[in-house]
């Protein structure tokens, strides 16, 4: 029998198998430290959902991973290949594993719907016209769309305009889902409806999904685990039935107390 000799892993510490990984990440500007040396690690096929104050950064992680921003210490992988720092064509590489889909739906507003699906398959992945039409048909029937492929967004609700969003993302066929408080610039009565798609998606593909949100709700529906922010730092993370029922840390009650 082999006897394996490791140092004791601390809580935060990352494993092989992560899809994304965190290391030490400090992000700043000027003088505002948003990031504080951050540690964490996402698996494969996890729901992980990141909660805390406005300004806690939340935004700012998903933004570094979409290399939309850069640190300015630490490292990021993605599959266990360096996002952060790594050269600028194997940037464009990793990045093809990553989708995000934001609070502002930020479609495409010159080209129909089914043209803003395809368009970054045929661009970026080099799908023909016809595959890549296939796979955005699909998705809108997914999402319950079939009827407004010929639709420019301007002429669907938000709702709907979130949904191709959602579909648009999919058909990149990312190994994680980012997902940026996206139904906070939503109608109320329009809410449901994305969040039931979002609910759908988790439950029946195997995508990896990092999402912030304010829906509590939700987030306890879909999540494995969620992360607490403050101050820079994951100040407490676990199951959502702990983080919203019996939370270690005052402020995390705090931040529960006036968000629930
Ligand atoms: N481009 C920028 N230039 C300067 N400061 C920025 C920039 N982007 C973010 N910040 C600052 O970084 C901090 C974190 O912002 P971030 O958007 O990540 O917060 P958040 O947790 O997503 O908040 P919210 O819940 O309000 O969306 C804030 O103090 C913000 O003012
Ligand atoms: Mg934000």
């Amino acid at each position: 029998m082999s006897v394996e000799t490791r140092t004791e892993p601390s809580v935060t510490a990352a494993q092989p198998a992560d899809l994304i990984r965190l290391e030490q990440v400090t992000k700043r500007f000027g003088a505002n430290t948003v990031l504080d040396h951050l540690d964490f690690a996402v698996r494969p096929g996890r729901h992980v959902t990141l909660i805390g104050p406005s300004g806690s950064g939340k935004t700012t992680i998903l933004r570094l991973l979409m290399t939309l921003a850069k640190p300015d210490e630490g490292t990021i992988t993605v599959d266990g290949e360096p996002l952060f720092p790594a050269p600028e064509k194997q940037v464009r590489e990793v990045r093809k594993k990553i989708g995000m889909v934001f609070q502002h739906f930020n479609l495409f507003p010159n080209m129909s719907v089914l043209r803003n699906l395809t368009e970054a398959p045929v661009q970026v992945l080099g799908l023909s016209k016809d595959e890549a039409e296939e796979r955005a048909r699909e998705l809108l029937e997914l999402v319950g769309l079939a009827d407004k492929c010929g639709a420019r967004p301007a002429q669907l609700s938000g709702g709907q305009q979130q949904r191709v969003a959602i579909a648009r993302a999919l058909a990149m066929r990312p190994r994680v889902l980012l997902l940026d408080e996206v139904t906070s610039a939503l109608d109320p009565e329009l809410v449901a409806g994305v969040l039931d798609l979002l609910r759908d998606i988790a439950r029946s593909t195997d995508i990896t999904m990092l999402c912030v949100t304010h829906e509590m709700g939700f987030a306890r529906d879909i999540s494995d685990q969620v992360l607490m922010f403050d101050g820079g730092r994951v100040i407490e993370s676990g199951p959502p039935e702990k983080i919203f029922s019996d939370p270690e840390q005052d402020r995390t009650r705090e931040f529960l107390g006036a968000v629930l």
